[in-house]
């Protein structure tokens, strides 16, 4: 397509794979998980428990109920078929993202800086880019810096909530 995207339907494409990320925390740590208990060739768990079939699911009904909500928004279906992309793109990078934090050998839910702010993220941007779009730069810049800020804040929410264990 190589189509570039205005400021405006940037955030319209990226903001359902924010609401991807954070929705799978409503399932108060229930749910199948996607190794279903498997371990990689380092003996650690290849996942680990925090990432579920549930979650999945539930990430991707959220983020594209938001996308179909933004592309009625901006009159464009293209917003609601980039939307829900990015919010599966973010979903494959938050896994991607728990198999690099068990490789560190960092149990479930472990922090690691960096990394759990901004590997639904990078997902999200890296399948677009894959499909050939070409988001606004500045955008995707300030987003990142957004998804570094609101991480904090929503575990804190979430903790509070008791949705979480730890604050973090
Ligand atoms: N979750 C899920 N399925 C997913 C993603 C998340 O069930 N595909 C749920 C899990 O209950 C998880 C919670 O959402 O514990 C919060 O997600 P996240 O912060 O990404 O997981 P962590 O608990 O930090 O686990 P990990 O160390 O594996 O990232
Ligand atoms: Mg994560």
């Amino acid at each position: 397509m190589g189509e570039l995207l205005t400021p405006l339907e940037t955030i319209a494409v990226l903001l359902p794979a924010f609401v991807a990320n954070g929705s799978p925390v409503l399932l108060h740590k229930k749910g199948t998980p996607l190794d279903r208990g498997a371990l990689f060739i380092d003996g650690k768990p290849l996942l680990g428990a925090g990432k579920t079939f549930e979650g999945l699911l539930i990430g991707v009904a959220y983020g594209s109920t938001m996308a179909l909500l933004f592309s009625a928004i901006l009159g464009s279906f293209t917003i609601a078929i980039l939307g829900s992309l990015a919010a599966l793109g973010g979903l494959t990078g938050d896994i991607f993202g728990a198999f690099i934090k068990r490789r560190l050998g960092l149990e479930r839910g472990a922090p690691a800086p960096l990394l759990d702010q901004l590997d639904f993220y990078i997902g999200a941007v890296l399948i677009l880019y894959l499909v050939d779009i070409k988001l606004d730069a500045t955008t995707v810049l300030v987003l990142a810096i957004l998804a570094l800020v609101m991480h904090r804040v929503t575990n804190k929410i979430a903790y509070k909530l008791k949705l979480k264990d730890v604050p973090w």
